[in-house]
């Protein structure tokens, strides 16, 4: 069996307790680690700004970093606002509800195809490819580019690469640049040519909506598909790999689940807290901020640990255990604020459907082996490959 980084939740307590406002001299960010802190940074948008690519001159020459700061995720204010009313609608429980038939058909063929899979990855054969192919026909694309969207992913979170630096880019970071404005531009002739298509068939998809909107130039249209594309995927294959291999050892849970299938979304709640498929978000400080007799300096950047905050002992009651019968209210999984998941409802969802039909097809799945992403501190965090047998 594999090890499960729970040293990274050790090393939360830790700081809670010894510094919980502290800065990293390696990474030269600030870090909160207490729940009142996180929340309160995350509900104060004037002080705390998402808008972290403004000030920094490093790093110019990532396609990627470049592109994303032009996106609702790092906006504040009136620019965020327009940016979100953009897509609001596409992502709003009705409208999944009037386009539920796309996730369970493609939740069904998947899990069609699981039977024939011998040996078995469950992140690989089934919760990578559900949100990658949800988002895919969500937004408009064909999703049977699955093999070429997961290379592009591989190629562009498999690298260590430190986007926060402000110091003078070392040669093992701008080779990874590099690769990654190349993976860039391949998404960008990709992409480009589904603008050009929607731009005479208007229909239901996120696309479509996008290129219709006059609030999005071609670049700007790039951006909003990439960061969905981003977003809607890596992390919703955290929550599902996560929540079968905590499931796969947990028998009355299972059993539960059997019994009615509501304790499903109660055990994906409680594994969103628990292992919270994002661990942290970033903010730049706008003005003085004074914390613990410590004063933090205007341009500086916070990295908020949600994943510590969901396991603050003055938040949850016995955090470190799981309990699917907690109080799940207060849970940052999803942020809190202005820039709460727009795509938290989607996200739910997918895994709902996902694991109920799952575990209707395979209640006994047993997993055999599993591997995390062998890094320090994961942001992102689930296991990346489940090694299972159906029974
Ligand atoms: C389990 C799955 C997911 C988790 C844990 C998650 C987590 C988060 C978090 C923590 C934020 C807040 C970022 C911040 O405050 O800076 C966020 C924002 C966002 N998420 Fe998700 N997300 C998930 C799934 C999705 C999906 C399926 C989509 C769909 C496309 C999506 C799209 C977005 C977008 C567009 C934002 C930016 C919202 C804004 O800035 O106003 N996410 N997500």
């Amino acid at each position: 069996m594999g090890n499960k980084p729970t040293e990274q939740f050790a090393w939360y307590d830790n700081m809670r307790q010894t510094s919980p406002v502290r800065y990293d001299s390696e990474t030269e960010v600030w870090e909160f680690f207490r729940y009142q802190d996180v929340f309160k940074a995350l509900m104060t948008p004037a002080v705390f700004s998402s808008d972290i690519h403004q000030n920094r001159t490093a790093n110019q020459e990532d396609k990627l970093s470049r592109l994303l700061g032009m996106t609702l995720l790092f906006q504040d204010g009136e620019s965020h606002r327009t940016l979100r009313k953009i897509t609001q609608p596409d992502f709003q429980p009705r409208f999944i509800d009037s386009r539920e038939s796309i996730i369970v058909d493609v939740v069904d063929e998947l899990l069609d195809r699981l039977q024939e899979k011998k040996p078995m990855d469950l992140v690989r054969d089934f919760a990578f490819p559900l949100p990658v192919k949800v988002i895919s026909r969500w937004l408009g694309i064909n999703e049977g580019d699955e093999k070429l969207f997961h290379d592009w992913m591989t190629e562009l979170f498999g690298v260590p690469l430190n986007t926060l630096r402000t110091r003078e880019n070392s040669k093992e970071q701008e080779q990874a640049i590099a690769r990654r404005n190349r993976v860039v531009f391949d998404m960008q002739q990709y992409f480009s040519s589904y603008f050009f298509y929607y731009r005479n068939h208007r229909d239901a998809s996120v696309i479509s909506h996008m290129v219709n909107s006059a609030a999005l130039d071609e670049e700007g249209l790039l951006a909003y598909t990439l960061l969905l594309f981003i977003a809607g995927h890596i992390t919703t294959t955290r929550l599902l790999s996560s929540t079968l291999l905590l499931l796969s050892e947990r028998d009355h849970d299972r059993w539960q689940i059997k019994q009615e299938e509501s304790w499903g979304s109660k055990f994906l709640e409680e594994t969103l807290r628990y292992w919270s498929p994002v661990q942290l978000v970033v903010r730049e400080i706008r003005e003085v901020v004074q914390m613990d007799n410590i004063e933090i300096q205007p341009g500086s950047h916070v990295v908020l640990w949600l994943g510590s905050a969901n396991r603050d002992p003055a938040q949850f009651v016995s955090p470190d255990t799981f309990n699917v019968n907690r109080d799940f209210s207060g849970v940052l999984a999803f942020g809190i604020g202005n820039h709460y998941c727009l795509g938290a409802p989607l996200a739910r969802r997918e895994a709902t459907i996902g694991l109920t039909h799952f575990l209707r097809r395979y209640p006994e799945y047993q997993v055999q082996d599993y591997v995390f992403p062998d890094r320090k501190r994961l942001i992102f965090f689930g296991p990346s490959e489940l090694n299972a047998v159906m029974l």
